[in-house]
């Protein structure tokens, strides 16, 4: 038996409270570079505070192109234990720049070495299902085949399902087999890690997820679903000669299918969002004029525990001392 360990995740959710708060100031004003900008400020400023050894295997791009929370650079006073970071400030940057709902401020964390690093690979075909339907799925297989398997497990007809799908021109195929198979749809313009996080969640009308995404945001909701329970099946899905080229050269197979456990390999994983533009999901930011409250999801792999945060912040306190303007 062990004592109560240090639950990071408690330390990772003022991170992306922090990117949250700094970043919904920019709701619907179109600004999504801007928007970006505050998050990805808030959010190193607030990770360089925690004491820990981080190295950004999932973070804004090659450090050419991001200058801050870069792939491979180090966060954190480096006085702790040694950890692999995911981030994405702002999840969702078109949803913030049009006030859509579910841009949300997210961070994963595991031991150092247990995060896949999928290295050029931009795009991932997905297939998310929650606990009871994890073993019954096959992304290799038909469509119409993984939407039976998955109504079964959950003890419903396929008719009942509802199937988060990014509305991109790439998936017109995909949109036509679900429709086929009977299934509903629920069209979303951008945010596959909520879309993955709503398809594991039982309290949401979301029973799955389908359809090709970013890579990085396929390891940060395989963050989440190593720790709240469920599956994530992903295959590379390169959308360029480029990228294809770029994956191979790196040594990656197109046909290997990652499960969650291939995309974290330790099950002592961390992980917080907070929401920015609220949905149905997570709420999102809202300012009172003294301050502003925020709803965050913050979970732990080792013990399953889920938390759901509300907090709310004080401008007069907070800001006699805070570096960041929010
Ligand atoms: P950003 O926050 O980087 O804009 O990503 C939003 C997003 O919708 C992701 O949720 C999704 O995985 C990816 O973009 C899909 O990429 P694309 O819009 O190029 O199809």
């Amino acid at each position: 038996m062990e004592a109560p360990q240090h639950n990071l995740a408690m330390d990772l959710v003022r991170v992306t409270e922090a990117a949250a708060l700094a970043s919904a100031r920019w709701l619907g004003k179109g600004a999504k570079n801007e928007g970006d900008k505050a998050a990805v400020d808030a959010m190193r400023l607030s990770f360089n505070s925690l004491d820990i050894d981080g190295r950004i295997v999932i973070g804004e791009g090659e450090k050419d192109a991001a200058p801050m929370l870069y792939n491979s650079e180090r966060v954190g006073t480096g006085r702790g234990v040694a950890v692999d970071v995911a981030v994405d400030p702002v999840e969702g940057t078109n949803l913030l720049a049009y006030g859509r709902p579910n841009a949300i401020a997210v961070v994963g964390v595991t031991p150092a070495g247990a995060m896949f690093n999928p290295g050029p690979s931009y795009y991932m075909k997905k297939l998310v299902v929650p606990a009871p339907a994890r073993s019954v799925v096959d992304i290799t297989a038909p469509v119409a085949h993984n939407l039976k398997a998955t109504a079964k497990a959950l003890g419903k007809q396929v008719e009942d399902l509802m199937v988060f799908v990014l509305d991109k021109p790439r998936h017109a195929g995909l949109i036509a087999e679900i429709r086929k198979a009977g299934a509903r749809i629920q069209l979303h313009t951008d945010g596959d890690v909520a879309g993955a996080l709503m398809a594991v969640d039982p309290a949401s009308s979301v029973d799955m997820m389908l359809g090709t995404g970013g890579t990085p945001e396929g390891v940060l909701a395989a963050c989440a679903i190593k720790a709240l329970g469920g599956e994530i099946l992903a295959q590379f899905d390169p959308q360029s000669d480029t990228e294809r080229h770029r994956i191979l050269d790196f040594g990656l197979n197109l046909k290997d299918v990652l499960t969650c456990d291939t995309l974290i390999r330790d099950e002592n994983v961390f992980f917080a969002a907070t929401g920015i533009s609220g949905g149905t999901f997570l709420g999102g930011v809202t300012y009172t004029g003294t301050g502003a409250t925020t709803h965050s999801l913050v979970l732990r792999g080792k013990t399953g525990t889920i938390r759901r945060i509300t907090s709310t912040h004080q401008w007069e306190r907070l800001m006699r001392f805070s570096s960041i303007k929010y």
